[in-house]
């Protein structure tokens, strides 16, 4: 098997690196395109389904494709710290790529609406974390005031190096379906992710790797929904924490991408979350976290739609490890506890 060597070498032509550029790299990037058929099963009509299943990235999340071209570009530049404001994957990124790369990591984070699995990684990843009494929005205007006056560099998806390296997840799924899906469903929160993915599939498809471009559909959750509702949301709640946004910073951007491709945005509560979390860990054996889930929830909610025999891609953003008390929270299955130590308890709940 060859080496990957992480997507700014697999991809170079495609980024603005140059052969003086340093890579920071993790080796990020490669994650698989796996088929659901059990979600299949649930549509019909000769429907293919697959998942993007990039909480197998270093990190966990696909923030990683972004950080390695931020941070490598911000080492290029002589940065010696770096800034973000995160509901929890961005921070985890920021923070390994950052001191992977010798620099300091500050991140900013609404203090107690990070899962805990993703704070474990920034504390361990040696970030300098800074928890505000506030939401994601506001850590989002005093990073972005910070970063202009003083030295350090923005690593939020408005630093443009963050959606070029996203957009190298288009350029895999095209590689590995031989064309783009007809539909493209996708979670969004600051709507970087959809922005870059749209940018990918133009490129790949200018370049004569795709015939088609695949309409892109965006979802929220329904407690956070400013792009599906066109507004603003000044107190955003949703159980998938990680797109608890109310003013996400690539809404034109992602508007764009909605009607250039005859996309749709819809929202999905979280029930409708939580179930195809639950079926997709119960029934296909995919963890990932429940931000993620809603690219699923969302498809099975316009099922309808989908014509016969399309090719679907549901883009898995993170990991189900990083939020383990939702896992907790959320399953059905069978969790016998307090057992007597020995064979005749054990055959007994057993059933035999
Ligand atoms: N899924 C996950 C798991 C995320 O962490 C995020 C964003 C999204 C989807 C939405 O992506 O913002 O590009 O539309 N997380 C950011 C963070 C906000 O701080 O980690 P988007």
């Amino acid at each position: 098997m060859q080496d990957w060597p992480g997507l700014i070498e697999a991809y170079r032509a495609w980024l603005p690196v140059t052969s003086t550029t340093p890579v920071i790299t993790l080796r990020e990037g490669a994650t698989p395109l796996i088929p659901v058929p059990a979600i299949e099963e649930r549509i019909g009509k000769g429907v293919k389904v697959f998942v993007k299943y990039d909480g197998l990235n270093p990190t966990g999340s696909f923030k990683d494709r972004g950080m390695t071209m931020a941070i490598s570009k911000a080492k290029e530049a002589g940065c010696e710290a770096v800034i973000c404001a995160s509901t929890g994957n961005t921070s985890a990124a920021a923070a390994a790529y950052a001191r992977r790369g010798g620099m300091r990591a500050f991140v900013l984070i609404p203090d107690g609406y990070v899962a805990q699995g993703k704070l474990a990684q920034a504390l361990v990843y040696g970030a300098e974390v800074l928890a505000i009494r506030g939401n994601f929005d506001r850590a989002l205007d005093i990073v972005r005031e910070a970063a202009e006056k003083y030295p350090v560099t923005l690593v939020n998806s408005v630093n443009p190096y963050r959606l070029q390296g996203q957009k190298t997840a288009a350029f895999e799924v095209v590689d590995a379906l031989g064309d783009a899906p007809d539909w493209l469903c996708i979670p969004m929160g600051n709507a970087g992710n959809i922005t870059a993915y749209w940018m990918g599939f133009q490129e790949y498809r200018q370049a004569g790797h795709s015939r088609t471009l695949p309409r892109m559909m965006g979802f929220q959750a329904s407690g956070s929904a400013p792009l599906v509702n066109d507004t603003t949301v000044s107190d955003p709640d949703t159980i998938a924490t990680a797109i608890r946004i109310g003013n996400p910073v690539n809404r034109a951007k992602a508007i764009a991408a909605r009607q250039a491709s005859n996309g749709a945005f819809l929202d999905v509560t979280d029930a409708e979350i939580i179930e195809a979390y639950k079926l997709l860990g119960g029934q296909e054996g995919i963890f990932c976290e429940p931000a993620s889930a809603a690219s699923v929830a969302g498809l099975l909610k316009r099922k309808d739609e989908v014509p016969a025999g399309a090719t679907v891609v549901c883009v898995l953003t993170g990991n189900g490890l990083k939020d383990p008390d939702c896992a907790i929270n959320n399953n059905d299955a069978a969790f016998h506890t307090d057992l007597n130590p020995d064979l005749a308890t054990v055959a007994g709940v057993m059933g035999f």
